[in-house]
């Protein structure tokens, strides 16, 4: 699918589809008043199929002469149009016209007052590209390649087609991680998901090395080699690599990789335990994010770390009562199997802590905790500088990708004193603050590191209020982690 920019009108363009997004009716009688759409206009208005007050989709045919077909005149009512709303709406519209085949669409934002064309476009691109996404690849009937090959803005500002290309890619690989995350444990195991990465990464800008359980357990990184050791398909680190040099200080992502989390031991009921498929959905973030990077040739440094493993009950696994030593020296009495995420990422923050970053951003399916506080509309994000916190937040406006900070104070530390060991890895107080207490936790491994968690629970799978995420998994903080690492200093 190419993205374009077009000096061309409605009767001139030939497009399949064109697409007026509106503010008011007199805006856009004023627009078209010297085309031959002056006339439809009035008409539509007069039926109250086109108004300022009501949100609507009004489809107008026209087939006697050689100019666009068809016509879409797109209105929000009285809601202020922003890029969220004109990202919904295109993934609305790549969903009601993928079954069509139209080859051709064109966008007119041009009589919009409040907004930039040029973020109407990056925002219609990421919407249309997200709204065709489903995960049908285990069907036998697969959905069939949209026929769209060209979606064209009506300006003259060439900076959109650099803009939307950025903007597509950024999308196509929250698409990958939304793949990843909706494949089911069996077909991505941690060793499956290696492969997985050594294939989507296949890039040459990318140095990829595979730690394997042998090799963790060597290193010391016990705390994720015992999540692992329950299961028969075993534990790996993937560090990857993307513009790296001994003068350049690399941000870092590390992403929670957890192939499946039945609770270990301390068994999860059944109902729901399917989702947790996707508990590796902040691995699937990182993956997302450097395969965006390097398609868009950005020269940020970036390490990705990905601990991997599956949390499974069995003979061998790790038990509630033991001690393990982490990789950064501290100990950790098990007090629930269950609250796996944190000890396979306090190794790798320990690891990542030693490249001296200049930031560690951690992304983790890491608490139910953070779904009961935040709901299923905004992650929940921690730091321990301010600074980048507010840095990280500034994106959210244009991604669309919400994010809430939550405090971090020293006293949550106290949930977490162990009698036998420096800590333990959950409190079992319902009064805790179980989001908090958890990141308080990681908090302890990245040593005096820059530091941001994003707990990316809440946002792992659709919820019934954003239409452009539609169908299973969301890839949720992919393009935020972009935005942030393309602009980092
Ligand atoms: N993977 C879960 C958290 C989760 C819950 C992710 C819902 C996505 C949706 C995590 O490993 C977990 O089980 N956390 C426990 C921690 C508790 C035992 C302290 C939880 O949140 O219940
Ligand atoms: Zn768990
Ligand atoms: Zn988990």
């Amino acid at each position: 699918m190419k993205f374009t920019v077009t000096d061309k009108t409605y009767e001139s363009s030939q497009a399949d589809l064109y697409i007026v997004i509106y503010e008011t009716t007199a805006n856009l009688k004023k627009h078209f008043s010297k085309s031959t759409l002056a006339n439809p206009i009035n008409e539509l208005i007069k039926s109250k199929e086109i108004s300022s007050t009501s949100a609507s989709s009004t489809f107008y045919h026209d087939f006697s002469k050689k100019k666009a077909q068809r016509v879409c005149f797109v209105g929000f009512g009285k809601k202020q149009v922003t890029a969220h709303l004109i990202r919904e709406k295109a993934a609305q519209i790549a969903k009601k016209i993928s079954q069509l085949n139209f080859k051709n669409i064109v966008i007119d934002f041009k009589q919009l007052t409040q907004l930039d064309v040029a973020d109407c476009a990056v925002a219609f691109t990421e919407g249309f590209i997200l709204g065709n996404y489903t995960f049908s690849d285990l069907k036998t009937d697969k959905k069939a390649t949209p026929s769209i090959q060209q979606i064209s803005f009506i300006s003259t500002d060439k900076s959109i087609v650099k803009k939307t290309t950025l903007a597509a890619i950024n999308a196509d690989a929250q698409n990958v991680a939304r793949y990843l995350a909706n494949l089911p444990g069996n077909l991505l195991t941690p060793s499956l998901f290696v492969k997985q990465i050594k294939s989507i990464l296949s890039d040459k800008a990318f140095k990829i090395k595979v730690f394997n359980s042998t090799e963790i357990q060597k290193k010391g990184m016990n705390a994720l080699y015992n999540v692992g050791k329950g299961s028969e398909n075993p534990p790996y680190l993937v560090e990857i690599k993307l513009n790296v040099t001994k003068t350049k200080q690399p941000a870092i992502l590390v992403g929670k990789g957890v192939t499946f989390d039945a609770g270990g031991i301390s068994l999860k009921p059944s109902k729901g335990m399917g989702d947790m498929k996707a508990d590796m959905s902040g691995a699937a973030a990182v993956v997302g994010a450097l395969k965006a990077l390097s398609d868009q040739k950005a020269s940020a440094s970036v390490i990705g770390l990905i601990p991997l493993a599956e949390n499974m009950p069995s003979g061998s696994a790790y038990r509630p009562g033991d001690v393990i030593t982490s990789y950064s020296g501290k100990s950790i009495e098990i007090t629930n199997t269950d609250a796996e995420g944190r000890l396979i990422m306090a190794d790798a923050l320990a690891y990542a802590t030693e490249y001296k970053p200049k930031v560690i951003i951690d992304i983790a399916t890491l608490t139910g905790a953070a779904c009961v506080a935040l709901g299923e509309l905004s992650a929940a994000l921690f730091g321990n500088q301010q600074k980048t916190i507010d840095s990280f937040l500034s994106y959210v406006d244009q991604t669309g990708e919400q994010f809430w900070q939550l405090p971090l104070f020293d006293d949550y530390l106290n949930y977490l004193k162990s009698d036998s060991a420096d800590l333990i890895n959950a409190s079992e107080s319902r009064t805790s603050g179980g989001a908090i207490t958890a990141a308080k936790f990681l908090e302890q491994f990245v040593d005096k590191c820059n530091w941001l968690h994003l707990d990316i629970a809440p946002m792992m799978q659709v919820n019934k209020a954003t239409s452009y995420l539609s169908n299973g998994m969301t890839g949720f903080s992919t393009r935020t982690l972009v935005h942030f690492l393309r602009d980092l200093k």
